[in-house]
C-alpha cells in the first residue's frame, strides 16, 4: 500500500478549514478532523472537505456502549468518512459493533481504527486506572484485541509502529501522528519519528499537523513530506 499523508485539521473554526484545503491543493488529498473542530462545527466541516473532493479521517476516539458506537459509525459512513477511531479499551463488543456497523455500508464504509493508549498516559497513570502491565504490552495487548474483533487498523506512535506491524500483520492499517521532518520544531511531541522512518517502518498513513500547517510555505512543507515519504 502507498502511504498517505493525512494533514491534522486543528484549527477551531470551519473559516479556517477552506483556505487551508485550497492552499495545500493536489498534494494533500486526505484531512483529520478532531474533537475540536467537529465539537465546534459539526457534520458541516466534513461536508466542507468531501465537497473539495478530499478524503477525512474522523478522529472522534468513540467509547460508548456497543449499540451507541454502531450508530455513530453509521452517521460517519453516511457522511462519508474514510476512517473513524475508537477507544479499543472500549472492549470487544464495542469493537465489534462498530465493525458490524461498517459492513453494513458496503463498500464506502469507514475503515475503524483503534487508539490503545493515549500518549498522555504513562505507567503510574495506568497504576491509577489499576492497570498493572507496562504500557508497552498493555498497547500490544490492545492493538491484538481490536485488531481481533474487526478493527482495520490502530493509530500509534511512530516509535511503536515496527513492532505493532509485526505483531499485527501486512494487511493492518498502521496510522502514525508524532511525525516530524529533520531539523523541525517538535512543539509537545516527545517520541517522534521522521517520515521516511514511519514508513520503513510500516506506517500506513502519516498524520501531520503544525509542521505543515505552520510552515512559511505550506504546501511546500507537504511537498517535501511526500517526497521524503516515496522516497522511503
Ligand atoms: O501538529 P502535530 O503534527 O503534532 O499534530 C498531530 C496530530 O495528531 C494532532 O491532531 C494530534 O492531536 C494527533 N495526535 C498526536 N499524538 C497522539 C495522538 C494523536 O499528535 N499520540
Amino acid at each position: 500500500m502507498t502511504p498517505t499523508l493525512i494533514v491534522a485539521l486543528d484549527v477551531p473554526t470551519l473559516a479556517e478549514v477552506g483556505p487551508i484545503i485550497d492552499r495545500l491543493g493536489d498534494t494533500v488529498s486526505f484531512y483529520k478532523i478532531g474533537l475540536e473542530l467537529f465539537s465546534a462545527e459539526g457534520p458541516d466541516v466534513v461536508r466542507a472537505v468531501t465537497r473539495r473532493g478530499k478524503r477525512v479521517f474522523l478522529d472522534l476516539k468513540l467509547h460508548d456502549i456497543p449499540r451507541t458506537v454502531e450508530r455513530a459509525v453509521r452517521s460517519g459512513a453516511a457522511l462519508g468518512v474514510d476512517l473513524m477511531t475508537l477507544h479499543a479499551a472500549g472492549g470487544k463488543a464495542m469493537i465489534q459493533a462498530a465493525r458490524d456497523a461498517a459492513d453494513a455500508c458496503g463498500p464506502h464504509a469507514p475503515k475503524i481504527l483503534a487508539v490503545t493508549v493515549l500518549t498522555s498516559l504513562d505507567q503510574s497513570d495506568l497504576a491509577d486506572l489499576g492497570i498493572a502491565r507496562d504500557v508497552r504490552a498493555q498497547v500490544e495487548s490492545l492493538g491484538s484485541l481490536a485488531c481481533g474483533n474487526g478493527a482495520d487498523g490502530i493509530v500509534c506512535s511512530p516509535r511503536e509502529v515496527a513492532r505493532m506491524r509485526a505483531l499485527l500483520g501486512p494487511d493492518a492499517l498502521l496510522v502514525t501522528p508524532g511525525v516530524r521532518p529533520a531539523g523541525a520544531e517538535l512543539g509537545d511531541q516527545k517520541r517522534v519519528a521522521t517520515p521516511s522512518q514511519a514508513v520503513r517502518d510500516g506506517s500506513t498513513h502519516l498524520v501531520v499537523g503544525r509542521p505543515i500547517l505552520e510552515a512559511p510555505d505550506p504546501a511546500a512543507a507537504a511537498r517535501a513530506i511526500v517526497a521524503e515519504m516515496c522516497g522511503a
